[in-house]
């Protein structure tokens, strides 16, 4: 037999979450078509000696809807070994639009998407298809997010919907569900998500399980509340019939930590019920969002001023590092006064990393066996990220599985590709077996590792050897060779 690309002499951990095994791995066009002790020639070989082959890393939660676009190359997720993308998270994302979601948008999205280009298009069809002419490095999968949908039908109007604007708004949705989205997203902490009721979400979600598909969300509050949103979130996957993805399950603020052990717990009897739930996570105590976000959900008030951190602000650049304590220092004003007037004007778009969680409960929700791994990396141009950007998949396997042992590493491995290809029905994804795309991570067990930090946060992790997509080898010896053989993933409504 003849390959096309021959991987030999690497451990291979299929994503299953079955032992590894040493063997050679045959790719032939897009596929890979043999997995085992494999003689044939080949027109480039790999060698892999005490390396690990996996298939490609699926982040499950990415905010590069634009990015995709505007840096296709996404050199700060295929160096961390990720081939898919799941956008549209948190209920927000490229499509559908019309001006008043455009105008929205545009207020606040460049520091969390990054440039977003022309932005012209207007149903989710067409920005599909934007995305098909235009291929990144890497596939992606996407979900429709509400606020564009409650934009399209509510325009910024902060009131309950009729029942002829819920059907308006269910006909968005299977607009996009028709054009191949994986599913619906929420961000029901977020305006204008915050506005809408259970009932509201319960009547797109329907129209989200028609089509087997997945209703993702950020939940209405992470903080004092995060059971009665878990609640929600369960009832919303129960009335509906879609299946559920709770995004970033953390419990936020010190006087909740402890109550992920209650939140798993009722994810796990709604799993006894029959419901298909799970939840995603970044390996980080610190979560990030927009400053005015966090002011306008209660979240500032109550946080400690060094656990506040700019990220990336429009306003004084210099204040991108420092955290709100070490900006009243530096100015000599109030905390309140500082947040305002960071907040004011272009600050709409500042971006902060707050430090809320505990490391304990971090442990406890990636240690859950229907635990996936999301980044939630905001790709902004500017500033300093979190380092969940570049380093969410490096630090899982370096941190989480290598040093402190939390998990081992097929179930590591299991969580970042297997796992979540069944849950987004990505057809022929997230295994290494015959027949599969050719979506492999080539690493390195031993060093591979997540190296940014808050102050420097653009550092691509060490041990990454190769990533190949769809068969064409993208990242050579950790470089970049500038191709970008991604695909738009449509939806399978037929299942895997
Ligand atoms: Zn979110
Ligand atoms: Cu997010």
């Amino acid at each position: 037999m003849r390959y096309d690309i021959v991987i030999r002499n690497g451990t291979i951990i299929d994503g299953t979450g079955q032992p590894s095994v040493q063997a050679d791995v045959g790719v032939r066009g897009d596929r890979i078509v043999a997995v085992g002790s494999l003689s044939g020639e080949a027109s480039q070989a790999i060698d892999a000696a005490d390396h690990v082959v996996a298939p490609g890393f699926i982040d499950v939660h990415s905010h590069d809807d634009f990015a995709l676009l505007d840096r296709p190359l996404c050199d700060f997720k295929i160096l961390q070994g990720v081939t898919t993308e799941v956008i549209g998270n948190c209920g927000f994302g490229a499509a559908p639009a019309n001006d008043a979601y455009r105008n929205f948008l545009r207020g606040f999205g460049p520091l969390l998407f990054g440039p977003m280009g022309d932005f012209s298009w207007e149903t989710t069809a067409e920005f599909y298809h934007a995305l098909e002419s235009r291929p990144a490095a890497v596939n992606v999968a996407c979900l429709i997010p509400h606020a564009a949908v409650r934009y399209g039908v509510l325009s910024d109007e902060k009131r309950e919907p009729t029942a002829q604007d819920i059907e308006r708004m269910q006909a968005l949705v299977q607009e996009g569900m028709d054009a191949g989205a994986a599913g619906m997203s929420t961000g029901l902490f977020y305006a204008p998500g915050r506005y809408a009721q259970t009932e509201e979400v319960i009547a797109l979600a329907k129209v989200v399980a028609e089509y087997n598909g997945v209703y993702a969300t950020h939940m209405r509050d992470e903080a004092d509340h995060l059971l009665d949103s878990i609640q929600e979130t369960i009832r919303i996957g129960e009335e509906s019939g879609a299946g559920v993805q709770i995004s970033h399950h953390k419990a936020m603020g010190r006087t909740n930590w402890g109550k992920v052990r209650d939140s798993l717990a009722l994810v796990e009897q709604a799993q006894a019920r029959g419901l298909d739930i799970s939840s995603d996570a970044y390996p980080y105590t610190a979560g990030s969002t927009t400053l005015a976000a966090l002011v306008q959900g209660g979240v500032i008030e109550r946080a400690a001023p060094s656990d506040v951190l700019i990220a990336s602000t429009p306003v004084q650049h210099e204040y991108e590092g420092k955290t709100l304590e070490d900006i009243c220092q530096l100015t000599g004003k109030s905390l309140q006064q500082t947040v305002a007037e960071l907040i004011a004007g272009e600050g709409e778009s500042t971006v902060a990393v707050i430090f809320g969680m505990d490391e304990a409960d971090v442990r406890r929700v990636l240690a859950h066996p229907t635990t996936m791994i999301g980044s939630d990396g905001i790709p902004s141009v500017a500033g300093k990220p979190h380092p969940r950007l570049y380093g969410t998949f490096a630090c899982v396997l370096g941190k989480y599985v290598r040093d402190i042992q939390l998990l081992t590493l097929e179930e590591a491995v299991h969580r970042m590709t297997g796992l979540p290809a069944q849950k987004f029905r990505l057809r022929d994804r997230g295994l290494i077996c015959d027949g599969s795309y050719a979506d492999l991570v080539i690493f390195d067990p031993q060093t591979v590792a997540d190296i940014g930090t808050y102050q420097e946060p653009r550092r691509h992790p060490p041990g990454i050897h190769s990533v190949i997509v769809n068969g064409t080898v993208t990242i050579e010896q950790g470089r970049h060779r500038g191709t970008c053989n991604g695909r738009l993933l449509r939806h399978d409504a037929a299942g895997i």
